[in-house]
């Protein structure tokens, strides 16, 4: 499976990742990206039909801040690297 959550930090509110993918990602009240499965813990599995629009988002953010990975984050949202 694969697991996302956003960098908040390099974040700049552009707004691509919720179009892309509207049931992973919405934006808190200043505009910033975080994922909506598990409150940017990337923790939680994505829906394997959710896992095109994950590749969408994270192709096209353009600070490379929405995040992938194989397995759950064990740290930080403001952490990752
Ligand atoms: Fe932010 Fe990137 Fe989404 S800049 S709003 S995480 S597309």
């Amino acid at each position: 499976p694969k697991y996302t959550l956003v960098e908040k930090d390099t974040c700049i509110a552009c707004g691509a990742c919720g179009a892309s993918a509207p049931d992973l990602f919405d934006y808190d009240e200043e505009g910033i990206a975080f994922s909506i499965l598990d409150d940017n813990k990337g923790t939680t599995p994505i829906p394997i039909e959710l896992e095109d629009d994950l590749e969408d988002a994270f192709e096209g953010c353009p600070t490379s801040s929405i995040k992938m990975n194989q397995k759950a984050f064990d740290h930080t949202p403001n952490n990752v690297k």
